[in-house]
């Protein structure tokens, strides 16, 4: 399984830094959507889905996390650990994130608007998705 992690290139200088990420130059897709999630809760896993039709790009902007990612025939853990990582995922691709520092911040970009349809929240559904589409 290929991990995309983008390494952004921070503009430091005496005061400090600063990550820019433009959509198509940075990005390899419009960005429609930004969440993030923080707060979260000791031990807590979240993900467990897929998507059909969603790409995403995954920043832990402060604090650290780990993402979990499987293709129905391999995992990988892939940590987060500095604002300016991001890490790509693809359609037909489950993801759990957990080991989250009590200060983290995970920032989302997506290419899509929320849209519920397009979750697979089932792992054993995902399993026949990925036999179903032969990926
Ligand atoms: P949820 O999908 O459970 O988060 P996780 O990524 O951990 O699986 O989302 C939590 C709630 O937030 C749920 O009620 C749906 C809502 N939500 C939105 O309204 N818009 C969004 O872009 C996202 C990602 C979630």
């Amino acid at each position: 399984m290929q991990v995309v992690k983008y390494m952004f290139q921070p503009h430091g200088d005496e005061r400090g830094q600063l990550v820019s990420l433009e959509e198509h130059n940075d990005i390899p897709f419009s960005i429609k959507r930004v969440y993030f999630m923080y707060d979260t809760v000791d031990n807590v896993v979240r993900g467990r889905h897929a998507h059909k039709n969603l790409q995403q790009i995954l920043f832990c902007v402060h604090g650290s996390c780990k993402v979990r990612l499987d293709n129905g025939k391999e995992k990988k853990v892939v940590p987060l650990e500095k604002p300016y990582e991001g890490l790509y995922i693809a359609n037909y691709m489950w993801r759990e994130m957990f080991d989250f520092s009590e200060d983290a911040v995970l920032m989302v970009l997506a290419s899509e608007l929320y849209n519920e349809d397009d979750y697979i929240r089932d792992y054993d559904e995902f399993l026949e998705f990925v036999k179903a589409e032969k990926l």
